[in-house]
């Protein structure tokens, strides 16, 4: 099997959000915290009559829609979230209705979850099974949905929501180079949601920061090593044309691009100029450990990478800076942007990809694009990434009310959605959730 890989793409997020700088001032945060500081435009989230369910729901919906895909020509549904509402129900079950309706029963897989990972875990998983000798000829489907909300506090501005669908199959426009793939894992307590009568995660912002930027270095070591011993030379991140981060916030997305480049410059690569030599030889001694607390580093390196940090990055962060962390769907919202923005002169070009997930589990992988044959091709995915962007404390609170609770019906308010949009009207009591659609 030749070019496994992503077909085609959807995502779908909510027509709720919050201006940044309206939150920054209501949360009496000093000016440009949120919007110089985290880096962040805009915030999605759902509203009453919105969830990881429904999301999904729409998203998958429109994505066989678009594409004109039979439903009975997916043999494998694999979802990625972290906002669990049914436990051990999996997300997977709801999506069957979809294909119930043709008479397609027989599609393997179920969530994966560990924080914003999942939706990796099960891209993985699909792509792996398009590659084996399981694989029936049939598409993969892979969703990545959650609702990423904090308690009020520092952590909130870095909410957000949406659902992500990707089809998975051979020669496809966004294919793997599965040889080149690292990962690295670990046990940690940065971000859990262990109050399960809670949607709010227990978060250390500080130290998830420095275990994102670890897994990040670890993950780059790796995978350098494995493409020196494949491909017989050095990589460096001139190897590639885009890196694209999981991006809780805009600025850890630029730490970690500078974070790169500081690896470059310590493995001696050809790829860092004179200047930045220069610029970074006071920080070619610090330990490890240091290196994660030195400010001056971070600003350094930040500043040496600037120039490429707007050739290689800012085409990715379009959707993460105008919805904020989608948590699984993060990653892959800041592909499609890439594709949304560059895909006249994405043939033949190499992207990087980093997913971390809090607790921690991350992945990086290398993706290889090409044109593609229509409908599967990059042309026709960003046309089809047509939704781009353009009272979020009552609504939290209506929500802190209503998560884990049953017997109510909602206002069925469909007024922000669009015809097509799936919603949630009751849940009844026994916690069984009913939908419609506009
Ligand atoms: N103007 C411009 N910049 C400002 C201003 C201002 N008025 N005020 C603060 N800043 C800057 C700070 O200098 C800092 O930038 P720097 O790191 O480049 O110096 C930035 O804004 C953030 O300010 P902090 O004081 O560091 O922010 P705080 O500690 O209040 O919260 C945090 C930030 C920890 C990220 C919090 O939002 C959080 O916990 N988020 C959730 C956890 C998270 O997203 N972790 C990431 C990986 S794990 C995951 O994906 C969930």
């Amino acid at each position: 099997r030749k070019d496994v890989g992503i077909l085609a793409m959807d995502i779908y997020f909510p027509p709720t959000c919050v201006q940044q700088e309206a939150l920054e001032a209501h949360d009496g945060a000093s000016k440009g915290k949120y919007t110089i500081g985290l880096g962040q435009d805009c915030m999605a989230f759902c509203s009453e009559v919105e969830d990881v369910i429904s999301m999904s729901l729409t998203v998958v919906n429109s994505l066989l829609k678009k594409y004109n895909v039979d439903p009975k020509l997916i043999g494998r549904l694999e979802v990625g979230s972290e906002t669990v509402i049914d436990k051990s129900k999996s997300i997977k079950t709801w999506l069957m209705q979809i294909f119930e309706e043709s008479g397609n029963t027989d599609i393997e897989g179920v969530d994966s979850s560990n924080a914003c990972y999942g939706g990796t875990a099960a891209l993985l998983n699909c792509v792996n099974w398009v590659e084996s000798n399981s694989w029936d000829g049939r598409y993969g489907l892979v969703v990545c949905t959650d609702s990423a909300v904090y308690a009020e506090g520092p952590a909130r501005p870095t909410g957000g929501a949406a659902a992500i669908a990707m089809l998975i199959g051979p020669n496809a426009p966004i294919s793997f180079e599965s040889k080149y793939r690292a990962s690295h894992m670990a046990h940690v307590y940065d971000f859990y949601k262990p109050d399960l009568a809670s949607e709010y995660p227990v978060v250390d912002g500080k130290l998830s920061q420095t275990c994102y930027l670890m897994a990040l270095d670890s993950c780059y070591r790796q995978f350098c090593n494995k493409y020196e011993k494949i491909a017989g030379k050095q990589f460096s991140i001139s190897d590639a044309e885009y890196f694209v981060f999981h991006s809780p916030y805009n600025k850890l997305v630029q730490k970690s691009f500078a974070r790169l480049y500081y690896n470059d410059f310590m493995r001696n690569c050809s790829s860092v100029d004179d200047d930045a030599k220069e610029k970074l030889q006071p920080f070619s001694n610090l330990a490890g450990e240091e290196s994660y607390q030195s400010r001056d580093l971070e600003k350094a390196s930040q500043q040496v990478a600037k120039n490429l940090y707007d050739i290689k990055v800012q085409p990715s962060t379009l959707l993460p800076k105008q919805i904020g962390n989608m948590y699984t769907a993060s990653l892959y919202a800041a592909l499609a942007s890439v594709l949304y923005t560059k895909h006249a002169s994405l043939d033949g070009q190499r992207i990087v990809m980093f997913s971390y997930g809090s607790g921690l589990t991350s992945t990086m992988f290398s993706l290889k694009l090409n044109g593609g044959q229509h409908p599967f091709s990059l042309s026709n995915i960003a046309s089809m990434l047509d939704t781009l962007p353009e009272k979020f404390v009552e609504t939290l609170k209506l929500m802190e009310h209503r998560y884990g609770a049953k017997d109510f019906e909602t206002s069925k308010d469909t007024s922000l959605l669009p015809p097509g949009t799936f919603y949630l009207t009751r849940v009844d009591s026994m916690y069984r959730r009913f939908y419609d659609q506009k």
